[in-house]
């Protein structure tokens, strides 16, 4: 058997050990929930390995949970297991089912166009994504309306989950202006998974009172905008809202809905906003912190998702795509999670540095979609190498490899298929 075909099958049978029938859970244990945009990047695997209805389905499950409000949950809690903190008694919301009260990068309107464009059953494609459309127009609706900073033609986050990369030292500054959380906690995290590999105390003190906080305004939208103590401008997620937006506007013409102009007026602003993100010290987009009304100017890779976003000029992309070759000369396995020649640099820690396979997917589309497919096929390949003699890790170690954080992870596998089945396709 080539070690191709073998890789395939562990991936397949590391998703299906993580099936729950209509959702597929991150890993077992560390992750025992839905989570939004893990769910997306199954589906795209669920589909390059032939299995459509289900990706359909990973994805019905996620939008099943879009509030009325627009807002799709972070986490959906299907089903309660005590491995994970904070649950669904600690956000205490009043659905069912259960979810958090933020949301994640909105990867699932990407996901759900490109499933459509690369179908074999086209008809089940077009019944579905007529099915799926309106949830996922009010849910990229909903980023606009709840988080749009009309001065800076910004979008801001309100916990550092909300990104998915939780503890880049992008949020560290901003952090430090929330109270620390007054009452006694337990983290489950870290009783999985080595202490040195995953966010310290200090965050979680603060992660732990933004949560209490939205519990506070009874989760209200206009309260959380104008009181949340933590407002963060983040390049990553912006860049997959963008490319969410225009996702959805080709959706529209897909299914002949009419035009959404007020997402076509907003994906501008957005643009235009961005634009100001430039840092030409750092050769990247920055984050920016809306409370301290500053650049962020932290050298994160996942300010390097504006080419998945389609937002730089070519002259831009350019400078990007040299400042990731300068970076992938100091590493032996793709894009480390942060520059490591950077002082903030922790190759082992959790999103401080270490090589996260979905990271190295969004910067390598948008390359290859910009042109630098050479830079792109260094990401797949380091990428499948990690998988292929390191098995299914959440992150590794940029040097040497080393597996980190959560085993048998799905996005992981479901990468390795993608990858494996469509290199770079649109
Ligand atoms: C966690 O609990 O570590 C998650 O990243 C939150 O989504």
């Amino acid at each position: 058997m080539s070690s191709t075909t073998a890789l395939g099958q562990q991936a397949i049978a590391t998703l299906k050990g993580n099936d729950y029938g209509d959702y597929i859970v991150p890993t077992q244990n560390l992750y025992p929930f839905q989570w939004n945009w893990d769910s997306a990047v199954h589906a795209l695997a669920l589909h390059a390995i032939g299995d459509e209805k289900r990706a359909w389905l990973e994805l019905e499950t996620l939008l099943a949970s879009v509030w009325d409000n627009g807002l799709l949950p972070h986490i959906i809690f299907h089903k309660p297991s005590p491995t994970y903190f904070p649950g669904p008694d600690e956000w205490q919301t009043d659905r069912t089912p259960r979810t958090s009260a933020i949301s994640q990068p909105p990867l699932v309107c990407y996901a759900a166009l490109h499933i459509y464009q690369n179908a074999t059953d086209k008809a089940l494609a077009l019944t579905k994504l007529r099915q799926l459309y309106p949830a996922l127009l009010a849910h990229t609706r909903w980023w606009y309306a709840a988080r749009f900073d009309e001065r800076t033609n910004l979008i801001f986050t309100v916990h550092p989950w909300e990104t998915g990369r939780d503890n880049n030292p992008v949020y560290d500054a901003p952090l430090k202006a929330v109270p620390a959380v007054a009452r006694e906690y337990e983290r489950r995290d870290i009783s999985i998974v080595d202490t040195a590999e995953r966010p310290h105390k200090f965050e979680y003190d603060r992660y732990m009172y933004l949560v209490d906080f939205y519990k506070r305004t009874n989760f209200d939208t206009a309260t959380i905008a104008r009181d949340c103590p933590y407002k963060v401008c983040d390049a990553g997620l912006s860049a997959i809202l963008a490319r969410a937006t225009d996702a959805v506007l080709q959706i529209a013409d897909i299914v002949s809905a009419d035009r959404p102009a007020d997402l076509a007026a907003n994906l501008e602003r957005l643009k235009k906003g961005f634009a100001t993100l430039w840092s030409d010290e750092l050769q990247i987009y920055c984050g920016y912190d809306l409370i301290a009304d500053q650049l962020i100017k932290v050298p994160a890779a996942h300010n390097f998702f504006a080419l998945f976003g389609k937002i730089p000029t070519d002259t831009f992309a350019a400078k990007m795509d040299a400042e990731i070759n300068r970076w992938l000369a100091m590493t032996k396995f793709g894009v480390a999670g942060v520059a490591p020649d950077s002082p903030l640099y922790e190759p082992r820690r959790y999103c401080r540095g270490p090589v996260w396979p979905i990271v190295n997917w969004l910067i390598a589309t948008g390359l290859s979609e910009y042109g630098f497919t050479a830079t792109a096929d260094k990401l797949k390949q380091s990428s499948l190498t990690l998988t292929t003699q390191k098995g299914f890790a959440e992150y590794y170690d940029p040097h040497d490899g080393k597996p980190c954080g959560g085993t048998t992870f799905s996005w992981t596998a479901a990468l390795a298929l993608h990858w494996l089945k469509l290199p770079f396709a649109e």
